[in-house]
């Protein structure tokens, strides 16, 4: 991402990021295949996890996880530390079965999320795009 990007990504990240449980639970409402694939949450109503511990732990992990991704963008150096923490998420995702396709129901739903909470602007929307594709494909090959 340029350095004009990569900041769009942040301030709008930032806007949303305190929001981990209302982002999980938005991802599973959409997707229940992916709620379905945690041992914790699996067959469970979503209001009735929602406001637990475990959701909300999860929620943080990978809202962290985002963060940490979003923070190193927009600067070239930072590149191979990307690239090894989201290669790193995708091995993990692929030992617990995880699918490509769920890893785009899971930008579907993050970009509806985010197109509904921070102000959406063309040049916004644009560079989340930027960067969903450069992370998609460091992921994708993995699963
Ligand atoms: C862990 C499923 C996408 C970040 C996990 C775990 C499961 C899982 C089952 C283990 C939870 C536990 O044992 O407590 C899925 C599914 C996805 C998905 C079905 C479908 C799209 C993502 C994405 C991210 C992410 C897109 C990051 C943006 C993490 C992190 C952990 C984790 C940081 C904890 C660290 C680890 O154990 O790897 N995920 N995940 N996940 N997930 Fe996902």
């Amino acid at each position: 991402l340029t350095a004009d990007e990569a900041s769009l990504v942040q301030s709008s990240w930032k806007a949303v990021s305190h929001n981990e449980v209302d982002i999980l639970a938005a991802v599973f409402a959409a997707y229940p295949d992916i709620q379905a694939k945690f041992p914790q949450f699996a067959g469970k109503d979503l209001a009735s996890i929602k406001d637990t511990g475990a959701f909300a732990t999860h929620a943080t992990r990978i809202v962290s996880f985002l963060s940490e991704v979003i923070a190193l963008s927009g600067n070239e150096s930072n590149a191979s530390a990307v690239n090894s923490l989201v290669s790193k998420l995708g091995d993990d995702h692929k030992a617990r079965g995880v699918s490509a396709a769920q890893f785009g129901e899971f930008r579907t739903a993050l970009v509806a999320y985010l197109s509904n909470h921070v102000s959406w602007g063309d040049n916004v929307a644009a560079a989340w795009n930027k960067a969903l594709d450069n992370t998609y494909a460091i992921v994708v090959p993995r699963l």
